[in-house]
């Protein structure tokens, strides 16, 4: 007879973007010619300044285990960066570097979740979040969101969640968001973050994007608004998205000390320290920044600005301008509607689009938002215009269907 998985565990679903984007590979090894949408990492290679530091830690044999918490110089760095991009001020001890921040975000759940307790996050949401959640044995719960309200939540909506949930703990905020793309201003992050301290909801502030901003617009972390905010917030970063540095796996937590010390002992017997390779690079990504980061940033600004044009030009095609992160998510419902292919739901339509166009794209559903789906633009101009056309030709073949 079959071991029985756990309860826990079978509530647990791939991951619909890492998923796509091993179907996208095998199609494009098998020589089709795949427009890969679905990724959600940069697609330059790690800065030279950053693999050079890399080369020296190894070439001086620093290949042992490190602190479970992270190198000591790195946390001071984070320290340093906190400070000066953040105006935030916290201790090394207050710091803990983990294998990504998905492993930060897991850490941090698991340490301050018992079951029954709930986790509220905005939806549409990054994929993780929900089973993060209840991988710490919490429930998820969603607070809904429109375009209209460039989905964001609101302080009132928040409010009423919080009521209707008396087992809320935390609240998992992600500015600039993915899949949206939604940026907080700072009013708005102020009405969130009184309703947080009147009830005292600890915050997760995921901020992996906040480098990725465009059209002027700053990135807030929340926790930076009060020492009151500061004291129920965890900050979320990691050099993933920034720096282009997906595969090297670091990402780190910033928080009040106990929560910090006890999402450490979680790491501690799960996965403890990050490859220390990674810590040596890390401490010059964060200290000698060149303009390689910069030069990213607005190339990703450039990509956005000719795919959302582009995206634009599709008649019945409603679509949300991001202000941060490196995705577009249109709505496609008018097309849903209006076709005699059967093609009814976001999935049906990235699998056809997949299968008849090589275009890959991640169906909304897997964010929370049915009739939505996923562009990302961690992708050269010219796959975003050949991809778009195929994307547009879908459209209208499944209009002219009607
Ligand atoms: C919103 C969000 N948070 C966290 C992560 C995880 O980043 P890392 O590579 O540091 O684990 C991602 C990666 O896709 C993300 O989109």
């Amino acid at each position: 007879m079959a071991i029985k998985l756990s309860n826990r565990v079978r509530l647990i679903k791939p991951s619909p973007t890492l998923t796509l984007s091993a179907k996208a590979k095998e199609m494009k090894d098998s020589g089709i010619d795949v427009i890969n949408f679905g990724v959600g990492e940069p697609d330059f290679n790690t800065p030279e300044y950053i693999k050079a530091a890399a080369h020296k830690a190894l070439d001086a044999n620093f290949t042992r285990y490190t602190a479970n918490a992270g190198i000591i110089e790195l946390r001071q760095a984070i320290c340093a960066k906190l400070q000066r991009e953040n105006n935030l001020s916290y201790q090394p001890k207050e710091i803990l570097v983990s294998p990504g921040a998905k492993a930060s975000i897991v850490n941090v759940l698991v340490a301050v979740c018992d079951s029954k307790d709930q986790v509220l996050m905005p939806s549409p949401y990054w994929v993780s979040y929900p089973y993060q959640t209840l991988l710490a044995d919490a429930e998820p719960v969603y607070i809904p969101t429109t375009m209209e309200e460039s989905y964001k939540i609101s302080a009132s909506a928040l409010e009423t969640a919080i009521l209707a949930n008396p087992c809320a703990k935390a609240l998992i905020l992600n500015s600039p968001s993915n899949p949206t793309g939604a940026v907080y201003a700072l009013e708005e992050l102020q009405a969130i973050a009184e309703i947080c301290i009147k009830h005292n909801i600890l915050v997760i502030s995921d901020e992996i994007y906040e480098r990725l901003v465009y059209d002027g617009v700053k990135h807030i972390s929340i926790a930076s608004l009060s020492p009151e905010m500061k004291e129920r917030t965890v900050v979320i970063n990691g050099v993933s998205k920034a720096y282009a540095m997906t595969g090297w796996r670091l990402g780190y937590a910033a928080g009040p000390a106990h929560v910090i010390a006890a999402a450490g002992r979680v790491q501690e017997h799960a996965t403890s320290c990050v490859n220390s390779i990674t810590q040596k690079a890390c401490v010059t990504a964060l200290n000698e920044e060149d303009e390689s980061i910069e030069k990213m940033r607005i190339e990703f600004s450039t990509r956005r600005d000719f795919l959302y044009a582009e995206l634009t030009k599709i008649p019945h095609l409603k679509c949300f301008k991001p202000q941060g992160a490196f995705y577009i998510m249109p709505a496609i419902n008018w097309y849903l509607k209006h076709n005699s292919l059967g093609i009814d739901c976001a999935d049906k339509f990235c699998a056809v689009l997949l299968e008849k166009y090589h275009v890959a794209l991640v169906a909304g559903g897997s964010f929370g938002l049915e009739g939505t789906v996923r562009f990302s633009y961690a992708n050269s101009i010219e796959n975003i215009q050949e991809g778009v056309r195929r994307f547009a030709d879908f459209l209208a073949e499944l209009a002219a269907s009607e």
